[in-house]
């Protein structure tokens, strides 16, 4: 397997919005963000991906872009942004950029000149459809919730946008929008910035005539129907032509209905498209069978959990590269999600967790507040919700499908986005420490016990455990990049694997249940070495496993067996 950077890295995500505020006013920003790269420094990352920063009318808190190539007020300026960027290089930091180019807003000046009429300059830079019989071209939701169709009076046509109605989506087949793109792309990477993570990417390429979809929670198409679409590799192979192989970039595409043959083709190690993807099968194993819907209180399943997260090791291995990721800003807490964020196993569940994605292969990504196991938002009302995916949801729900208030809000609040994005808990100085103003979305209440200061004045604390899986990756060829083997495959509880190179192997255990179970490694791993446990005081001789624990072992001896 060729070796690069980009494989031997670990990747720390930012929202920089709930990340650290400088000036007061709520939001966090750019000059927090530099505040903090020497904690980030301290944890050992490589690579910062930062959620979007330019200029915004923040219906959906930066992913409706209206100009890529200003910062948005709030966050800073531009200089404030080319000081992170050389700051962080000097500590040895990459910064990975978020490129959302499925849609604009519909504040960008390109879709206003489009919306002028049906015969300016950009009139074809979106998805413009004329009704029929008065209605939506086709029955597609948003995935906001509502129509992904949008009337405008002024060219009396409808407007595509897969999202909000404010994030219009661009017309792809058209290559003066690709012209557009491509260069917008080009003067980030002359500015020395060290990748993209493409939002939505696997979307931009619709299906030919815009048929209807498969109904999706009894109400509108399922707009899924456009991932993988007709000319998408035809697209990222032109991008990765003409942007992407002039430099030196990592790049990973957050590829939503993504299956393993389609990862083949956009992260194939051939280098024509993106170096890996974001698949998102294994986060939704815990959705709604009711409805359909991802709402739901439903706690993540272990065995279907491992089964899938083995079919990516073992499928993508040698022909294209995993992303490994439980945790990003549009995801609830993992700790809350899979593990167990009760006072008694927080922080255990939390390393458990850490343990099993970061022995695995691939890039880990670690989002904000995960290397602090940080948890879930305790929502009490629907009036508490920020994020308009939450928002909208519950009010379509509760009046198209009449489901009752009371029933939902426990699942709204299970899975709700909001929970990533409550503000990083710094200390347990007011408001976490992270803004000396008003936060624009509340803090979390158990900041006083949960938060970065305390975890970093303590040696057993979840932040020194995600240092340690960090830099055991740093010095080990065989956890990046070794061949996978899920053992105890039909376990519900157990979740144990196997790592090996034709002369080394690691073994990774650890126990998903509330209970203790019986497990004893073979001689040959427990004559190896101890690389990480969550446990003191325990050994993997004893033969059993407690609630939550999770340890590795690699065995140098020379003989393994292969699998
Ligand atoms: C991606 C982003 C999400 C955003 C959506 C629309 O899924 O991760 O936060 O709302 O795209 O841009």
């Amino acid at each position: 397997m060729k070796k690069t950077w980009w494989k031997e890295s670990v990747v720390y995500q930012i929202y920089p919005r709930s990340f650290c505020d400088s000036d007061g006013d709520g939001i966090g920003d750019l000059n927090g963000i530099r505040s903090k790269l020497d904690y980030l420094k301290k944890l050992g990352i490589d690579v910062i991906w930062l959620s979007p920063i330019y200029q915004s009318p923040n219906d959906d808190n930066g992913y409706d872009i209206s100009d890529y190539e200003k910062i948005m007020k709030e966050f800073g300026t531009m200089e404030d942004f080319e000081a992170l960027l050389s700051e962080a290089h000097e500590k040895g930091i990459k910064i990975v950029m978020d490129l959302v180019v499925n849609h604009t807003s519909d504040e960008h000046r390109w879709f206003i000149e489009s919306r002028r009429d049906r015969e300016n300059e950009k009139s074809d830079f979106y998805l413009w459809r004329d009704p029929v019989s008065g209605h939506e071209p086709n029955n597609w939701g948003s995935c906001f919730s509502g129509s992904a169709w949008q009337y405008d009076e002024g060219r009396g046509q409808y407007y595509l946008h897969l999202f909000s109605k404010k994030q219009p989506d661009l017309n792809w087949e058209n290559p003066k929008v690709r012209d557009e793109v491509f260069s917008m792309m080009e003067r980030w990477c002359e500015k020395g910035i060290d990748g993209f993570r493409m939002d939505v990417i696997s979307l931009i390429s619709k299906p030919e005539g815009l048929p209807d979809a498969p109904l999706r929670g009894g109400l509108y198409g399922d707009p899924g129907i456009c991932a993988n679409g007709p000319h998408v590799h035809e697209y990222l192979k032109e991008m990765n032509r003409r942007v992407l192989s002039r430099h030196e970039l990592m790049t990973v595409g957050e590829t939503a209905g993504v299956t393993l043959e389609e990862a083949k083709k956009y992260a194939n190690s051939d280098g024509s498209e993106l170096n890996m993807v974001f698949q998102f099968e294994h986060v939704s194993l815990d959705g709604n069978r009711d409805y359909g819907f991802k709402w739901s209180t439903e706690k993540m399943p272990l065995l279907p959990l491992k089964k899938n997260l083995a079919k990516w090791q073992l499928g993508l291995d040698g022909v294209a590269w995993n992303s490994l990721f439980l945790c990003n800003h549009d995801q609830p807490r993992i700790v809350s999600r899979l593990g167990n964020d009760s006072a008694e196993y927080r922080e255990r569940s939390a390393k458990c967790i850490a343990t099993i994605l970061h022995m695995m292969q691939g890039t880990p990504y670690i989002y904000q507040g995960e290397e602090l196991a940080m948890s879930n938002y305790p929502f009490k009302s629907p009036e508490e919700f920020k994020d308009l995916e939450s928002v909208n949801a519950y009010s379509e729900l509760t009046e198209k499908l009449k489901l009752e208030g009371s029933k939902l809000l426990p699942m709204i609040a299970a899975k709700s986005r909001d929970n990533a994005r409550t503000p990083m808990q710094w200390s347990a100085e007011e408001n976490a420490g992270f803004t000396s103003g008003k936060p624009w979305i509340p803090v979390n209440p158990n900041y006083r016990e949960i938060n970065a200061e305390e975890e970093l004045s303590r040696s057993d604390s979840v932040f020194y455990y995600y240092q340690k899986l960090i830099s055991l990756r740093h010095s080990s060829e065989l956890i990046v990049y070794g061949h996978f083997e899920l053992l105890l495959p039909e376990d519900p509880e157990l979740f144990v694997y196997r790592r090996y190179l034709p002369d080394r192997e690691l073994l990774v255990a650890a126990n998903f249940s509330e209970r203790e179970r019986e497990y004893l490694p073979e001689e040959r791993f427990l004559a190896g070495e101890l690389l990480i446990h969550n446990m003191e005081g325990r050994s993997p001789q004893g033969g059993r496993l407690a609630p939550y624990e999770a340890y590795v072992l690699e065995n140098r001896s020379g003989v393994c067996h292969d699998a």
